[in-house]
């Protein structure tokens, strides 16, 4: 890791409160519907619990992983399923929950091969959106906050894999 430190981007606060608005408009447009929420590790998985809390329906849960990056910051543009989901999505309200969106090329791949899968709906929720670095199209349902190209941290996102325990978001300057 270069020398580096983290400033704060979103405290803990701002973001509890931005996941229980997230969890509300989730809740009345799901109203009357069982929802199945996709994570996608490792990123996802802390974002994925606290808006799970915040959402007020049958909620069922499921994981996969992929991988585009290497242990640097920059897309290598290389996708692959490192574990896929335990349950069939056949006929089920699909969101799939994401920390951040950046080139689009993981989403767009993992979307396509979910929509293969016959869900009855499939929708995308991201803590963190990057619209300025997309490559791939990606239509995103729910987003979070939408930032400038800066690396952020925290909440589920790493640094060489460090930094994922942050309670807050925040973003890494170089040194
Ligand atoms: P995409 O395919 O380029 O959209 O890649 C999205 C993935 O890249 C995310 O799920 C993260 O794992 C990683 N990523 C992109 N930007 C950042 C960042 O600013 N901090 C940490 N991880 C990031
Ligand atoms: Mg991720």
């Amino acid at each position: 890791m270069e020398k580096h430190h983290v400033e704060v981007l979103y405290d803990e606060k701002t973001v509890a409160d931005r996941i229980r608005e997230m969890g509300e408009q989730i809740t009345k447009d799901y109203a009357g519907k069982d929802i199945h929420l996709v994570c996608v590790l490792k990123g996802g998985s802390f974002f994925m619990v606290e808006l799970a809390k915040r959402i007020d329906l049958n909620v069922s849960i499921d994981f996969m992983s992929v991988s585009s990056y290497g242990g640097d910051t920059k897309s290598s543009g290389v996708v692959k399923i490192v574990k896929d989901l335990d349950d069939s999505i056949a006929g089920k309200h699909v969101l799939v929950v994401e920390d951040i969106i950046d080139s689009g090329r993981t989403l767009s791949y993992l979307l396509q091969m979910l929509k293969d899968r016959n869900p009855a709906s499939l929708k995308l929720c991201t803590l963190l959106d990057k619209p300025s670095r997309r490559v791939v199209d990606v239509d995103v349902d729910y987003t979070g906050y939408e930032i400038p190209d800066t690396f952020v941290v925290g909440y589920g996102l790493d640094y060489d894999q460090v930094y994922r325990n942050l309670p807050y978001i925040g973003h890494v300057v170089f040194d």
